[in-house]
C-alpha cells in the first residue's frame, strides 16, 4: 500500500491505496475554508499552520482503523505546484515518516494528481484530453501516459476558480467562491445582465479571466453607487448568473476550438471547478458532438484530496520513480508537463 500527503494550498488529506488493485483504503481531508473565509482567500501562513494542526490527527486515525503501518510500501507527497509553506508541512511529514519506517520517497505533481481523480479504485486511460480547473490553474492537457503530459493551453493571468473566488469577495459571498455562486447563479429569477465573453474572437487557445472580472468590478460599482448601496440577493443572484454564463462560455469555446482538431478519443475535467454542474453539462454536450467519451472524477475527488495523490503515486511506484530523501524539495511552479 502507499501512503499518500497532499497539502498544497487549504485542503490538508491523507490517504492509503492499495498498489495491486488501485483500492482506496482510507481517506480524510479537513479542509481549512471556515479559517479561510473571513479573509476572502487562502492566507499561506495560516493555511501552513492549520496543515500542521491536521495532518497528524488525520495520520493517528489512519493508524487506529490500520493498526500497523507495516504493509505501506512507499510514502507519496505533493511536492509541485502550491503554497510553498503549506506544501512544506506535508513533505516534512513524509519525509519524518519516510526516515522512521525506512520507506521511500514518491513526489507528486499536483496537476498529475489532478488527472488521476478520473481513476480511483480503477485502472487509467491514456491517452487522454483534459480540462483542469482549478483556483491555480486553468489547462487544456494532453496526457499520452504517466510520464507525458503536454500543456495546449493555459490561462493568461487568474484561473476559472481564481475568478469566482474573486467575484465572490466582491459580493461579500463566502470563501471558496465556486460553490457559492453557482448556487446563487442558479436562483436568479432575472437574467439581464450579460458580461463580455473574454478573447472572443482569437483564435488562440489560451483563457483569461481578468477582463471579466473587472467588468463585475465595474458593474458592483455602478450598481452600488460607488458602494454607497448594497445588493440584494436578486440582484446578488443576477450578477452570479451572468459571470457564470461568460465564463462558462469562454471556456467551452475554448474546448470547441481544441476538440474540432482533437483525434484522442477520452475527454476528461479535473480540478476543484470541475464541480460546477453547468461547465459539466456544456462539456458534455460538446463531446457529444465531437464524438468524445467524457470523464469525470466523483464530486468528492474534484477538490484536492489525497487520494488522487495516492491514485497517481501508484504509478510512479510501478516505474520505480522515487526520490532521494535529500533530494525531495518543494516548488511553488509545475516542472513537469512540456
Ligand atoms: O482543485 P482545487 O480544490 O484547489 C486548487 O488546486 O486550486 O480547486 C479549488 C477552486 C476554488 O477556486 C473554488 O472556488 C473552485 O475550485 N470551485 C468552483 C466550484 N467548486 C469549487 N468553481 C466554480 N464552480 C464550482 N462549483
Ligand atoms: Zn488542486
Amino acid at each position: 500500500m502507499i501512503l499518500s500527503i497532499e497539502s498544497s494550498c487549504d485542503d490538508s488529506s491523507i490517504a492509503l491505496s492499495r498498489i495491486d488493485e488501485y483500492k482506496l483504503i482510507f481517506h480524510q481531508k479537513i479542509s481549512q475554508d471556515l479559517e479561510h473565509s473571513k479573509y476572502g482567500g487562502v492566507v499561506p501562513e495560516l493555511a501552513s499552520r492549520l496543515h500542521a494542526v491536521s495532518l497528524p490527527i488525520m495520520l493517528e486515525n489512519l493508524k487506529n482503523r490500520i493498526g500497523t503501518f507495516d504493509n505501506i510500501k512507499a510514502i507519496a507527497v505533493t511536492n509541485e505546484p502550491g503554497l510553498s509553506v503549506s506544501l512544506l508541512e506535508g513533505v516534512m511529514m513524509a519525509k519524518a515518516l519516510s526516515l522512521t519506517l525506512k520507506l521511500p520517497l514518491l513526489a507528486i505533481n499536483h496537476l498529475q494528481g489532478h488527472i488521476y481523480s478520473l481513476f480511483i479504485n480503477k485502472p487509467h486511460i491514456f491517452p487522454l484530453s483534459v480540462l483542469l480547473l482549478s483556483g491555480g490553474h486553468s489547462l487544456i492537457l494532453e496526457a499520452y501516459n504517466h510520464k507525458k503530459i503536454r500543456i495546449i493551453a493555459r490561462t493568461l493571468d487568474d484561473s476559472f476558480g481564481e475568478a469566482f473566488d474573486k467575484v465572490a469577495k466582491m459580493l461579500n459571498l463566502s470563501y471558496p467562491g465556486g460553490p457559492v455562486v453557482e448556487s446563487y447563479a442558479l436562483k436568479a429569477k432575472r437574467q439581464n445582465l450579460n458580461f463580455p465573453i473574454p478573447l472572443r474572437d482569437s483564435k488562440n487557445l489560451a483563457f483569461s479571466f481578468s477582463g471579466l472580472k473587472n467588468a463585475v468590478r465595474l458593474k458592483i460599482l455602478e450598481l452600488t453607487q460607488n458602494g454607497t448601496n448594497t445588493l440584494d440577493n436578486e440582484l446578488v443572484a443576477e450578477i452570479c448568473y451572468a459571470f457564470e454564463q461568460s465564463a462558462i462560455t469562454h471556456v467551452t469555446s475554448k474546448v470547441k476550438r481544441y476538440l474540432q482538431n482533437c483525434d484522442i478519443e477520452h475527454f476528461g475535467i479535473v480540478g476543484g471547478a470541475s464541480a460546477n454542474l453547468s461547465l459539466r453539462s456544456a462539456i458534455e454536450s460538446l463531446c457529444k458532438m465531437y464524438n468524445k467519451t467524457m470523464l469525470l472524477a466523483p464530486l468528492e475527488f474534484c477538490s484536492d484530496n489525497a487520494a488522487m495523490i495516492g491514485r497517481c503515486a501508484i504509478e510512479s511506484y510501478r516505474i520505480n520513480d522515487f526520490t532521494p530523501l535529500e533530494f525531495l524539495d518543494i516548488s511553488p511552479s509545475s516542472s513537469i508537463f512540456v
